[in-house]
C-alpha cells in the first residue's frame, strides 16, 4: 500500500499526538505507583548507561508538565509482575517495579545464567535483523512480543542498514506500547507502527500490520522470546502457521525460545519460581518441540540451534550460554488468505 505525502504527514501527526499522550500516561502511572523508580531515573527508559537518551529533553518536559494526569489505566498494576518488565530487569533496564524485581531475582537465584541468556537473545535479534536486511533484502518487519525499548531495537538495527525499513511492533502489554510509541521513532524514510494485540489473535495482528506493511511483498515476522508464553493448549505451531500463510513468497519467520535442554534442573526450578509469581506463565520446550513450532517451513542454515550458535559473529566461539534455541525459516512458496 502506497501512502500519499499528505497521508503520511497526517499519520505522522497522529502518531506524534499519541506519543505525547502516552508520555503523559507513563508519567501518571509512575506517580501512581508509590514504589515507582525515582524521578531522576524516570527521565530515561533505558538506563544501562548514564548517558542521555534520545528525546530526553522532550520527555523531561512532558514529565514535569502541570497537566492533569489522565485517569489511571486499570490494566496497569505495578504490583503484578509482567514479562516485559522482568526481562527489562535482566537486561539492565530500569522500567520495572518491586514485584517485577522480586520475580526476576527469584529466577536468578535458581538459574543465574538467565541474565546472560536475555542479553544473548538481544544479540541474536541484532544478528537476525542484519542477516535479513543485508543478506536477504527484507525491508518489512512484524515484531510480535516487542518488549520494552532497549538498546538496538528492531527499527534501529534495520534502518541503520536500510532507512526505508517499515516496522510494526506488537505486544499485549499496554505499558510496552506506551513506551514504544513514545520512544521507538522511525527514520524519516521508513515507518514504525504499534499495535496492542495478542499473539493468539493472528487475524487482528495481520489486519493491523497491513495498515503499515505491504504484505504482498516479503516481510519478516519476529517471534523472539514470546512463544514460550503460549501454552500448548493455545497451539503455538498453528499460530506460527497462520502468520506464515499470510506472508508473501520470500518472507521469513524468526523464533527464539526458552529451553531446559541444557540444564533441566535449574531451568525447571527457575520456571517454577516464575510461574508461581507471574500470571503470564512460561513453558520451556525441547529442541524437537521448538523445531515443530516452525510448522514444517524450510529452515535457513544452520536450522534450529542453541541461540548463541546461530551464525555467531565470531565463528567457532560461543562466548555465553543461553537456555534458548533460535532459528529462521523461509515461508512457503504459495500463500493462502485466512478466512475469519
Ligand atoms: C521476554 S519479552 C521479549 C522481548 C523481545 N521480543 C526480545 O526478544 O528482546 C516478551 C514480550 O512478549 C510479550 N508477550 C507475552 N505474551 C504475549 C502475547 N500472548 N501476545 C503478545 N505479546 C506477548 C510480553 O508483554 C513481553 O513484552
Amino acid at each position: 500500500m502506497t501512502m500519499s505525502r499528505r497521508q503520511q504527514l497526517v499519520r505522522a501527526a497522529a502518531q506524534l499526538q499519541m506519543a505525547a499522550a502516552d508520555v503523559r500516561t507513563i508519567a501518571a502511572q509512575r506517580e501512581a505507583a508509590s514504589s515507582a523508580i525515582n524521578a531522576t531515573d524516570a527521565d530515561a527508559v533505558w538506563l544501562g548507561t548514564s548517558e542521555p537518551v534520545s528525546g530526553q529533553t522532550t520527555l523531561r518536559r512532558a514529565w514535569t508538565s502541570h497537566r492533569r494526569p489522565p485517569e489511571p489505566d486499570l490494566r496497569f498494576d505495578p504490583s503484578v509482575p509482567q514479562p516485559a518488565r522482568i526481562y527489562s530487569y535482566w537486561l539492565g533496564g530500569k522500567d520495572h517495579y518491586p514485584a517485577d524485581r522480586v520475580a526476576a531475582e527469584e529466577v536468578i537465584a535458581r538459574r543465574p545464567q538467565v541474565v546472560a541468556g536475555a542479553r544473548a537473545n538481544r544479540a541474536f535479534l541484532a544478528r537476525a535483523i542484519r542477516f535479513l536486511v543485508a543478506e536477504c533484502g527484507i525491508r518489512q518487519f512484524l515484531d510480535i512480543g516487542t518488549g520494552l525499548p532497549a538498546p538496538e531495537n528492531t527499527h534501529e538495527l534495520a534502518q541503520a542498514i536500510a532507512p526505508d525499513c517499515r516496522i510494526v511492533y506488537v505486544d499485549n502489554d499496554p505499558l510496552v506500547l506506551v513506551h514504544a510509541r513514545a520512544l521507538l521513532t522511525s527514520a524519516r524514510q521508513g515507518s514504525c507502527d504499534y499495535l496492542e494485540a495478542d499473539l493468539r489473535d493472528a487475524p487482528t495482528i495481520l489486519a493491523g500490520a497491513a495498515e503499515t506493511l505491504d504484505l504482498t511483498r516479503p516481510a519478516a515476522v519476529l517471534l523472539l522470546a514470546v512463544l514460550h508464553f503460549i501454552t500448548d493448549t493455545d497451539g503455538p505451531a498453528a499460530i506460527v502457521a497462520a502468520l506464515a500463510r499470510q506472508l508473501a513468497p520470500g518472507s521469513f519467520v524468526v523464533i527464539s525460545h526458552l529451553t531446559g535442554d541444557f540444564a533441566p534442573g535449574p531451568v525447571l526450578a527457575g520456571v517454577e519460581a516464575y510461574n508461581t509469581l507471574v500470571p503470564t506463565t512460561l513453558k520451556p520446550r525441547t529442541h524437537s518441540q521448538v523445531s515443530a513450532l516452525f510448522a514444517g517451513l524450510p529452515m535457513v542454515p544452520p536450522g534450529v540451534v542453541p541461540l548463541t550458535e546461530w551464525r555467531p559473529v565470531l565463528a567457532g566461539q560461543s562466548p555465553v550460554s543461553a537456555d534458548m534455541y533460535a532459528g529462521i525459516a523461509h515461508t512457503a512458496i504459495t500463500r493462502r488468505r485466512i478466512t475469519t
